[in-house]
């Protein structure tokens, strides 16, 4: 059977079964940035060994997880990243699927190559607005010249994924305007707080939501979004966290998300009783932004309500596999870019192409955090992190 048919039937499978389906695993807290919205990073914190995080990949192939996010802190300050991607391809017949999250900022030609052969699916770069500011980091203008590059190179999906806060929804529509040129996708994340809980409110985010298409997954979320914006928080919903989903912390402990700690025991220990017992309410599931709990969630616990939004997932999933060009030998053409950009194979490399981004060129230096009067952003220490950042709104 191929891969893609073991993917969708595995996946069916778990929805009636009692294993995981998606698994977030964080390689290290250390970032080189510091957002103002973030509560995921510790700078200094260490990196965790190849050779456990290997363990932890076979721990949740073993329970059954077929997607796999590698996040962090930074996952491109791994030393090993293009093994990790790889092992993880490696495992459970290649038919994992794996997503690395990262703000790009780190990113080379020889690193986008690397993660090219070792077979890595999506890529979602978070880019939060145009220009810098002290509380959003993740800019256009920051890392433009890594975009062209995965414009170029890239044989993975790629994904722009933006935070909308009350700095960020501001210049959106011509954030996306300046982006077109490329043809990624794009999705959104809520503001959360350090709880979960959505930290942002009124019509003008509403109306992004209406105004944007999001990635298929959050089609059926966005009605529960748009309420909770509006500030009624009450649709009930069923949060599948520690039982469908995992998330593994850099000390190899699991928890419910990134905020809410809940199960506590290291990946390697977890048992499918355990992940039985998670499934159960939550306290926090009202107003509860986090958008990738939700989505698997929503898609396992109610998968009828949700059906027409599998099938759209499955469909995308099949078309990018059934449309990729393998070379001669088999392998897919290293300078061929992935196939829901081939379009752009047509024209000057996006790297050539002109992007108005005002006066001022796109060769900002992404390996240096801009700097504000002098301090540069990637030099402040988590304790520094201010407690009520501009990027960041307490529901009222
Ligand atoms: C914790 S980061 C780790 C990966 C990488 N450093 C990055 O920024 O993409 C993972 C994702 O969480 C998002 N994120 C962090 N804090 C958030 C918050 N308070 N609300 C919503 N999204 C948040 C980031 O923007 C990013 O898309
Ligand atoms: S880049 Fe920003 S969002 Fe990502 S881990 Fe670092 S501080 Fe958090
Ligand atoms: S409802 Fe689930 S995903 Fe949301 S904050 Fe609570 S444990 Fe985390």
């Amino acid at each position: 059977m191929s891969r893609k048919a073991w993917f969708i039937l595995t996946g069916f499978k778990r929805l009636f079964d009692s294993r995981p389906v998606h698994a977030q695993l964080v390689l290290t807290y250390e970032c080189n940035l510091s957002c103002g919205y973030c509560h995921e990073f510790t700078h200094g914190a260490p990196v965790t060994p190849y050779e456990v995080i290997v363990r932890r990949i076979d721990a949740l192939a073993s329970l059954g997880a077929i997607a796999y996010d590698l996040l962090g802190g930074e996952p491109l300050l791994h030393p090993r990243i293009v093994d990790i991607v790889r092992r993880v391809k490696a495992t459970n017949r290649g038919v994992n699927f794996v997503t690395l999250i990262t703000n790009a900022f780190k990113l080379t030609p020889e690193l986008i190559d690397g993660l090219n052969d070792a077979g890595l699916d999506c890529m979602q770069v978070s880019v939060d607005t145009i220009d810098p500011t002290v509380a959003l980091p993740k800019s256009l203008r920051s890392v433009l010249p890594k975009l062209a590059l995965l414009a170029e190179r890239a044989q993975f999906q790629v994904k722009i994924q933006t935070v909308l806060t009350d700095e960020s929804w501001r210049h959106y529509p011509q954030f996306r305007e300046l982006l077109a040129p490329f043809d990624f996708e794009f999705s959104f994340s809520l503001l959360h707080d350090e709880h979960g809980r959505v930290a942002i409110q009124g019509t003008r985010f509403a109306e992004i939501l209406e105004q944007h298409e999001l990635f298929p997954g959050l089609k059926f979320f966005r009605r529960h979004a748009k309420e909770m914006m509006l500030g009624n928080p009450t649709r009930p919903w069923k949060c599948l966290g520690g039982f469908k989903y995992l998330y593994v912390k850099p000390d190899g402990t699991t928890q419910y998300c990134s905020q809410v700690p809940g199960l506590r025991i290291p990946v390697e220990q977890l048992t499918l009783a355990d992940l039985r017992r998670a499934n159960v309410h939550k306290p926090c599931e009202p107003g509860c932004a986090l958008g990738c709990v939700r989505t698997v969630s929503h898609a396992m616990g109610s998968p009828l309500s949700t059906l027409s939004t599998s099938i759209e997932i499955l469909r995308d999933y099949m078309r990018r596999r059934s449309t990729a060009a393998p070379s001669a030998s088999g392998s897919v053409d290293e300078r061929q870019p992935h196939p829901s950009r081939r379009s752009q194979a047509k024209g000057p490399p996006q790297g050539e192409r002109k992007f108005s981004l005002d006066n001022n060129n796109a060769t900002a230096r992404p390996e240096e955090p801009p700097s504000f009067g002098g301090v540069s952003k990637g030099a402040r220490s988590s304790e520094s992190r201010s407690p009520d950042p501009a990027g960041r709104r307490a529901v009222s």
